[in-house]
C-alpha cells in the first residue's frame, strides 16, 4: 500500500485497489502539495476524525465529486446529510465500533481527548481516532488529541503497526508527549508526525519529536511524496 501525507492531518491511502482519504483539509492548508488534485480524485472512502474545519475541510466538495463511502461519527454524519451528502453512502458510527468498507478494508473508531464542533458552531459529537485495517497494515490516525493512558489499551486491542500523530502543541500533543505515547503506550513500527507547521501557533517540530522517539521509526514526510509500505 501507499501512504501519502497531504499536510496537516490529511492523508491519502492506496490499499486493496481503493483510494482512501482522511481529514481532507486542503483549501487553506499551507502544507498541502501545490497540486493536490490527483490525491482528491477517484476517492472510494472518506474518513473524518472530528468536526473541526481543519479536519472536515473540503469533505463536502470531495463527496460531491466522488460519491465516496463516508465514515464519521453520528453527529458529523447528520451534518453532512443536511448539507447535501448522499445519505446512502454515509456510515455513521461511534467510539468502539468497527465497520466494513469496500475492498475488504475495515475502520475502527477509538477515543481522542479533544473537542469537536462543526463549521457552523453546532455540536460535532465526540472527537475520535480511527484505525484503518487494510489487511496488511493497521494504521492508527489519532485525530487531534492529547496523550492518554488508554492508548495502551488501543494498542492491546487493535494492534496498530503504524501511527499518525499530531505534534504541533497548542491544540494537541507536543513532541515530548507524543514521543511518550510511542515509547510507553503504543508499540508501532512506523510513526508519522502530523498537525505541525500549518499555522504559526503550531510550534512543535518533527525533528524534536524524532529525537525523543525510542520505539518505532519516525518518518517525517514531505507532502505529496508517497511512502510505500
Ligand atoms: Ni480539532
Ligand atoms: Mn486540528
Amino acid at each position: 500500500m501507499k501512504l501519502t501525507w497531504l499536510g496537516h492531518s490529511a492523508f491519502h491511502f492506496a490499499a486493496q485497489g481503493k483510494n482512501v482519504l482522511i481529514d481532507p483539509f486542503i483549501t487553506g492548508n499551507s502544507m498541502a502539495p501545490d497540486n493536490a488534485a490527483p490525491w482528491l480524485a477517484n476517492i472510494d472512502i472518506l474518513l473524518l476524525t472530528h468536526a473541526h474545519g481543519d479536519h472536515v475541510g473540503d469533505a463536502l466538495d470531495i463527496i460531491k465529486a466522488n460519491d465516496p463511502t463516508v465514515v464519521c461519527i453520528f453527529e458529523v454524519a447528520n451534518w453532512l446529510k443536511a448539507n447535501g451528502a448522499n445519505p446512502d453512502k454515509i456510515i455513521d458510527m461511534n467510539i468502539g465500533g468497527t465497520v466494513d468498507l469496500p475492498g475488504g478494508l475495515k475502520v475502527t473508531m477509538v477515543n481522542a481527548v479533544h473537542s469537536s464542533s462543526l463549521p457552523d458552531g453546532s455540536y460535532g459529537g465526540q472527537p475520535a481516532g480511527m484505525i484503518l485495517n487494510t489487511g496488511d497494515h493497521r494504521i492508527y490516525h489519532t485525530g487531534d488529541t492529547d496523550v492518554f493512558s488508554d492508548m495502551a489499551l488501543i494498542q492491546t486491542l487493535h494492534n496498530p503497526d503504524i501511527a499518525l500523530m499530531p505534534i504541533g502543541d497548542r491544540y494537541t500533543m507536543t513532541p515530548r508527549t507524543a514521543a511518550y505515547a510511542c515509547n510507553e503506550l503504543l508499540d508501532v513500527d512506523i510513526v508519522v508526525p502530523m498537525h505541525w507547521d500549518t499555522f504559526p501557533v503550531l510550534t512543535g517540530k518533527p525533528e524534536d519529536f524524532k529525537a525523543q522517539v525510542k520505539r518505532g521509526r519516525v518518518e517525517i514526510l514531505t507532502p505529496g511524496e508517497p511512502l510505500e509500505l
